[in-house]
């Protein structure tokens, strides 16, 4: 008879426990071991060749309690059940309870196990040797994601240009960009001065001086607000096209921008159309001969607020 699942153990002094799994050998596919539950004390591997006899309910065997005790405890994670693998017939055989059948963890899952690790370790290996190598060609890659801004003052005509208060007039530089990884290259830009009266410079300053400044929070220059030249990019911020300063029917004289028809005042201040935000003023200073030199900014289109990207 072979012994069952559940069935109490007793030693030749006294009992021990119940059997709570049975191991097969799958090249026999006899039972080999059966695993007995210590009453609360651990679970231990008892081979099958220390059972004496076996009845429907006990399972007896050869040894004492304390070298029961003292076997090793059972290790569940070096075993599978039977429905973890596929060996055919393996249960024919076996005429135990339905319960927890354990076969030995297939030495080929092992292998595998120990080549996953092997490889993975020649990973981390080749990660140390190849990092000191790739770190320069990485460095190189990102560093135009890191590079500062440029904040130098850029000459862009003289004052005389302008001929009316409150009016926009476009003024046209040109100024040399390095994309990424391509050559240095010479692009035509523009701005909108304004030569602002006080009600316009309130419009834009809201009584405040406003500051510029770089990537790490640095201020690098403040727009006084009482200076009446006022610069607005000459980018729409809702998505970066031209606009023009232009006569409108109801509204008088705006920028109008032709892609979506967003329309603003000489404030900057929207007026109509999807523009999410005013028109992005720029640092500005005019020298005494009236020479006007801005700091070239851009800043993301189509959000509310305002993020420099260039
Ligand atoms: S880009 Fe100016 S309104 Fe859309």
């Amino acid at each position: 008879m072979q012994p069952k699942l559940k069935s109490k153990v007793r030693c030749a002094d006294q009992e021990v426990g119940d059997v709570t799994k049975i191991i097969m050998d799958p090249l026999t596919r006899e039972i080999s071991h059966l695993v007995v539950s210590l009453n609360g004390a651990g679970e231990r591997q008892v081979a099958i060749g220390l059972v004496q006899a076996v009845t429907d309910e006990v399972v007896q065997l050869r040894s004492s309690a304390s070298e029961v005790s003292a076997l090793p405890p059972f290790k569940r994670d070096e075993y599978v059940t039977l429905h973890e693998v596929e060996i055919p017939h393996i249960e024919d055989h076996l005429h135990v309870s339905p319960g927890e059948v354990l076969v030995p963890f297939p030495e080929l899952e092992k292998s595998v196990k120990r080549r996953t690790f092997f490889a993975n370790l020649t990973h981390v290996i080749g990660l140390f040797i190849g990092l000191p190598l790739a770190f320069p060609v990485l460095k190189y890659l990102m560093k135009p994601m890191y590079a500062p801004f440029d904040n130098g003052w850029l000459k862009i005509g003289n004052i005389g240009k302008i001929k009316a208060d409150d009016a926009g007039t476009q003024f046209k530089f040109k100024r040399k960009v390095k994309e990424a990884y391509l050559p240095e290259a010479e692009i035509e830009k523009n701005v909108w001065i304004l030569k602002a009266t006080p009600a316009v410079l309130e419009k834009v300053y809201q009584g405040k001086d406003m500051e510029f400044r770089d990537g790490t929070g640095k201020t690098i220059w403040t727009n006084k607000k009482d200076v009446p030249y006022i610069a607005f990019s000459g980018k729409c911020p809702h998505l970066g096209c031209g606009f023009k300063w232009r006569q409108h029917k109801v509204l008088g004289q705006v920028f109008l921008c032709p892609c979506h028809l967003s329309i603003y005042d000489a404030a900057g201040t929207v007026l109509d159309g999807p523009a999410p935000r005013p028109l992005d003023p720029l640092p500005i200073q005019v020298s005494a001969s009236g020479e006007v030199q801005i700091i070239d900014m851009e800043f993301k289109a189509g959000t509310k607020s305002q993020t420099r990207i260039v």
